[in-house]
């Protein structure tokens, strides 16, 4: 099983960046956390402050067989129609994170133009919200496979 963990814009600043809203630990420690967290199973870690190589990431997710993804598109999660259809066409599933409650948050961060490409999301548990999506998607993977 090999998923794909993507993070968008700004969060290769986090542990810096507002630490009130995002907390102190940096991407690394996420990485380091969910690979802890999930043996013997493959993860490619990809983080972009542009948006088409986000894009391109995600197809390559299509062209490497990847079983399924972890999306924080970040800031793009309010307006990117192209990450959106992107995830959409690849046909792979994907969960949306965010570490931020986004609904208790400034209005425009409260839609979202990607989650409705995803099979769902979650928003308000810190680094615990990409751990959660892995595990549901390990558990899908699995039973999917049990029936074969
Ligand atoms: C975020 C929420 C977005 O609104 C914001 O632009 C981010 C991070 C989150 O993880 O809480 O950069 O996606």
């Amino acid at each position: 099983m090999h998923f794909c963990i993507i993070n968008g814009v700004n969060l290769n600043m986090l542990g810096t960046r507002e630490p009130h809203i995002y907390g102190t630990e940096t991407l690394d420690d996420l990485e380091l956390m969910l690979r802890e967290h999930v043996k013997d199973v493959e993860l490619t870690f990809f983080q972009s402050n542009i948006e088409g190589e986000i894009v391109n990431c995600i197809h390559e997710c299509y062209h490497n067989k990847i079983d399924g993804i972890v999306i924080n598109p970040a800031a793009f999660t309010h307006y990117s129609y192209a990450i959106a259809d992107a995830i959409k066409g690849v046909d792979i599933p994907t969960i949306e994170v965010h570490i931020s409650n986004i609904h208790k948050r400034e209005a425009f961060r409260q839609h979202s133009v990607t989650a409705s490409s995803c099979i769902g999301s979650i928003s308000g548990f810190g680094f615990s919200g990409y751990r959660l999506a892995l595990e549901h998607l390990l558990y899908s993977n699995r039973k999917k496979d049990n029936n074969k």
